[in-house]
C-alpha cells in the first residue's frame, strides 16, 4: 500500500525549495486569487460558488457528448443512491445552471459573475496539464451586444497587466451560429476525406465525431493538409459577420492587440460566434493560459429562457506557471511583527495576556510553546523571518522593561512593558 499522491494532483505549500515548484507556494496563489478577486469586483462581478460535482447529464448536454471532455475525461461516479454524478470539469455550465435554479435572470443587476475553484479532468499527465487544476472564470448572462465581448477580453487582458505577465497573444474567431456551423462543417469534411489516409489518427477518427476539432491539431501533417482547407469566417451568416465585425472594431477602439484565427474553434460544444485563447510564448506545449467564448444558446439547451452569455475561464496553475518564468513579482510572503519568548510560568500568563492585545491590535504575532532551547526558537524566529523578538523571564517582570529584538539588525531596545503594543502599533504604522 503506497499513501503517495495520485498522478495529476498536486499539494499547495506555504514554501517550496525546488525552483520548478516554487508556483505551487500558498502566498504565491493568495496574491494571484487576491488580484483576481479585487479586478472582478472593479468590473462589477460577483462571486458564485458551485458545488463541486453535478448531475453528469448536466455536462454531457452542454459540453456535448462528442467532446474530449465528455467522452474520455470526466470523473463520473455511481453514489449511494445509484446516481450518476461527476466532478466539475470545467464551471460555465454550473454556474449557468445555478443562474436558471435560482432564477437569476429575475435579478437583472446580478448577471456578472465570477468562480474560483478546482476542476477536474482525467487528462493524459504532463507540465500544465493536471487532473485536478483550478480556473478563475467570469460569465455574463443576458447580454446579446458585442461591446460585452470586449468587455469580457478586456476584463482578461486588464488582469494580466495587474499580474505582470507579458508576451501574450489573443487569437480571435467566429464560429456563428448553429446553421453556418453546418454548412462548414459538410465543407471541411469534403475537403478532408480525399486527404483522410494521410491524416493523423487521432484526426481521422475526428472527421467521422467531430471535424471541426481537426482544426486544433497540432500534427504537423494535418496542419499542413489543413493550409487549404476552407475558412469558418467564408460561412458566416449576416448577424455573426457583423457581431465578429464590431467584436474587432470596438477592440481596436480599446487598443486590445489580437489575431483573427479561423482556425480557432474550442473543445467545447456550447459556444457560438466569439471564441477566444489567449496564448503565452513562455509556456511549453500547454500555452493556454485563458479562453472562452459566447454561448447564447446554452440556457435554453438546459431548460431556461432565452439569455445570450458570453464567459471565460483561466487556469491558474499555468497563469503561476508564467509568472513565476518572466519573474513577476508576488506581494511579500507575511511574517509575524514579533515572537514572545516566555521564560518561567509568571512570564506565560504575562505573554498570553500581551498576546492576546497584540492580536486585538491585529499586529502579526506569535508565542513559544514548543519549550525548546532558546538557540532552536531562534532558529525558528530566523527561518519564520520574524521582525521582532522577546524574551520575557523573571528580570523583566520585576524591571517591568522588556527588550526588543530586531532580527535583522540584531539591535536591541528596551522598553516599559506597558508600551509594547503602543510601541508595535508605530512600528507597523512605519514599516519599521
Ligand atoms: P477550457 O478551454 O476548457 O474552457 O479551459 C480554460 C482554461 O483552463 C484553459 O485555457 C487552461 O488554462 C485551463 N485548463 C484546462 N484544462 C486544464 C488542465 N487539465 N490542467 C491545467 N489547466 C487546464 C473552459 O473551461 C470554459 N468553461 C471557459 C469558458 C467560460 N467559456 C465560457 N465561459
Amino acid at each position: 500500500m503506497s499513501y503517495s499522491i495520485p498522478k495529476g494532483v498536486f499539494d499547495i505549500f506555504p514554501t517550496e525549495n525546488k525552483p520548478e515548484d516554487q508556483w505551487k507556494e500558498a502566498h504565491h496563489w493568495q496574491h494571484v486569487l487576491e488580484v483576481m478577486r479585487r479586478l472582478s469586483s472593479e468590473y462589477g462581478f460577483e462571486e458564485i460558488v458551485t458545488p463541486i460535482f453535478e448531475k453528469t447529464e448536466l455536462f454531457t448536454r452542454s459540453i456535448g457528448e462528442g467532446t474530449d471532455i465528455v467522452s474520455k475525461e470526466m470523473y463520473t461516479f455511481l453514489d449511494k443512491g445509484k446516481r450518476s454524478l461527476t466532478l466539475r470539469p470545467e464551471g460555465t455550465a454550473p454556474v449557468v445552471r445555478a443562474f436558471l435554479d435560482r432564477k437569476l435572470y429575475n435579478e437583472s443587476y446580478c448577471n456578472k459573475l465570477f468562480y474560483l475553484g478546482p476542476m477536474f479532468r482525467y487528462e493524459r499527465q504532463q507540465a500544465g496539464r493536471y487532473r485536478q487544476f483550478h480556473q478563475y472564470g467570469a460569465e455574463v448572462l443576458g447580454v446579446s451586444s458585442p461591446e460585452q465581448d470586449v468587455e469580457i477580453i478586456d476584463l482578461l487582458c486588464t488582469l494580466f497587466q495587474n499580474l505582470g505577465i507579458q508576451n501574450l497573444t489573443i487569437h480571435l474567431n467566429s464560429i456563428g451560429n448553429k446553421e453556418c456551423r453546418k454548412s462548414y462543417r459538410e465543407a471541411l469534411v469534403a475537403y478532408l476525406t480525399p486527404h483522410k489516409e494521410k491524416l493523423s489518427p487521432e484526426s481521422q477518427n475526428r472527421l467521422e465525431v467531430n471535424p471541426l476539432r481537426i482544426l486544433d491539431s497540432k500534427n504537423k501533417d494535418d496542419q499542413k493538409i489543413l493550409d487549404g482547407s476552407p475558412s469558418i469566417l467564408d460561412y458566416l451568416e449576416e448577424d455573426s459577420k457583423e457581431h465578429f465585425e464590431e467584436v474587432q472594431k470596438w477592440l481596436r477602439i480599446f487598443k486590445i492587440p489580437f489575431k483573427v484565427n479561423p482556425r480557432l474553434v474550442r473543445g467545447l460544444d456550447y459556444y457560438n460566434k466569439t471564441v477566444f485563447e489567449v496564448v503565452c510564448g513562455d509556456l511549453g506545449a500547454q500555452d493556454t493560459l485563458a479562453a472562452g467564448g459566447r454561448y447564447d444558446s446554452l440556457t435554453q439547451d438546459l431548460g431556461g429562457p432565452e439569455l445570450p452569455a458570453i464567459g471565460f475561464a483561466m487556469g491558474i496553475e499555468r497563469v503561476l506557471q508564467v509568472m513565476h518564468a518572466q519573474k513577476c513579482s508576488f506581494k511579500p510572503r507575511p511574517v509575524p511583527q514579533i515572537l514572545l519568548i516566555p521564560l518561567g510560568e509568571p512570564s506565560k500568563e504575562v505573554c498570553f495576556e500581551l498576546l492576546k492585545q497584540l492580536r486585538l491590535h491585529n499586529i502579526p504575532s506569535e508565542m513559544d510553546f514548543s519549550l525548546k532551547k532558546l538557540k532552536h526558537i531562534m532558529k525558528y524566529a530566523d527561518k519564520k523571518k520574524v521582525t521582532y523578538v522577546s524574551v520575557i523571564g523573571e528580570d523583566e517582570l520585576l524591571n517591568e522593561e522588556i527588550k526588543l529584538k530586531h532580527m535583522i539588525t540584531g539591535k536591541e531596545e528596551t522598553i516599559p512593558l506597558d508600551q509594547l503594543i503602543l510601541t508595535l502599533v508605530n512600528k507597523v504604522q512605519h514599516g519599521t
